[in-house]
């Protein structure tokens, strides 16, 4: 295929794909039934378990559709019909595992904490320990807060799910393939994500890394959706290594191709990327002036969550017209109360594009009129 011009996407995904997962998009014309098709389907299952870890009691179930369309599948799936799960909310996406059991009428302990530092580990070992007639049976949280950059406790809070015999579910739709996850060390049940963040494929596709014997319990509960039910879909792809409905099947190669990029690169050489793609941001914009919403100590390194000057010729759509216009898209923020933009780090890009972003970035301030201090 003809190479295009290179967009540098700094939006927390779908990320900057590479030339090769673009290229894998065309390819002949298939039936998803197919066994050959079945076979890919299959293998690209198996390496998506590897990613995190999973041995033979764990299996990878796959939906069509964005992250959100597994957050749905998991949470309607799971929660036994008498029971309660504990969220853990400190940011947009934790706040949307709750709306989804809300939408359920699945009864939710809401646990809010601040979005700007990690949940307390303390008060969530509280809320298990006063839990004395067992009502609740899961565990949520998000392990990449994509809404300001933070990275929750999630090995200690497994810890807590083992310890109080909880299920647990962890949103891992942007750290997944970018920050090595221990799946079983973590005691996750589920683990959620999706093909366009930083396994680096193109949209589409969202799955679960899921313990078969938490599925098959859960297989017993009777079903919320008919679309995304975790256990049928479950059940029918082991039966016939397909999806219950239409696969999305070019997304599915590209898939197939990124995964093959990953292990390629290897998970500490990505996690290097993305940190050295990060400091390159953050050493940039600190020179700069800019001011970062969260602790140096909270920052994933895969998002950085940058605090809007106060400059009165400051306007973030402008900024991010300009910028656009030069090839480089950045990102709103989505917080209540503090005006910020995010720059996320994901996707195929390298720090020779993190210094292009600095130039242009600096360019834009300038011919903006915007000149030193940013905050005012
Ligand atoms: C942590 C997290 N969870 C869920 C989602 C929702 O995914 P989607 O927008 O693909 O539905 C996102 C998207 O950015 C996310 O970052």
């Amino acid at each position: 295929m003809t190479d295009m011009p290179r967009k540098i996407l700094l939006n927390p995904g779908p990320g900057t794909t590479s030339q090769s997962v673009k290229d894998a998009l065309v390819v002949e014309d298939i039936c998803p039934r197919e066994k050959e098709f079945q076979e890919v389907m299959e293998n690209l299952r198996r390496d998506l378990v590897k990613v995190v870890h999973a041995g033979n009691d764990y299996d990878c179930v796959m939906f069509a559709g964005s992250g959100t369309a597994v957050m749905d599948a998991c949470i309607n799936s799971v929660v036994p019909p008498d029971k309660k799960i504990l969220i853990v909310n400190n940011g947009a996406y934790g706040m949307r595992l709750a709306a989804i059991a809300k939408a359920y009428g699945i009864a939710v302990e809401e646990m809010k904490f601040a979005w700007d530092s990690p949940p307390s580990l303390q008060a969530i070992e509280e809320k298990l320990a006063s839990d004395a007639d067992g009502s609740i049976a899961c565990i949520a949280m998000v392990h990449h807060e994509t809404t300001t950059g933070l990275l929750n406790p999630v090995k200690e809070t497994g810890a807590l799910a083992q310890r109080y015999g909880k299920t647990f579910i962890v949103d891992g739709i942007s750290s997944y393939a970018a920050i090595p996850i221990d799946i079983e060390a973590c005691h996750i049940d589920y683990l959620l994500s999706t093909s366009n963040k930083c396994i680096q494929g193109m949209a589409g596709i969202s799955f679960v890394i899921a313990k078969i014997s938490a599925l098959e319990s859960a297989g017993k509960f009777p079903s919320r959706s008919y679309y995304l039910d975790l256990c049928e879909q479950y059940a029918y792809m082991k039966r016939t290594g397909q999806m219950t409905f239409t696969a999305p099947v070019q997304i599915v190669y590209a898939l197939q191709q990124a995964v093959k990029e990953y292990f390629d690169e290897g998970a500490e050489k990505r996690r290097a990327r993305y940190s050295e793609n990060w400091d390159t941001l953050y050493e940039g914009l600190a020179k700069l002036g800019f001011q970062f919403l969260l602790k140096p100590e909270h920052e994933s390194k895969i998002l950085l969550s940058v605090r809007e000057p106060t400059h009165p010729d400051f306007d973030f759509n402008v900024l991010h017209d300009r910028l656009y216009a030069r090839g480089f898209t950045i990102y709103p923020g989505k917080i209540d109360n503090t005006k910020t933009f995010r720059l996320a780090v994901i996707g195929d890009l390298r720090k020779q594009d993190m210094l292009d972003f600095r130039v242009a970035l600096e360019e834009t301030l300038a011919g903006m009129g915007i000149q030193h201090p940013l905050y005012i």
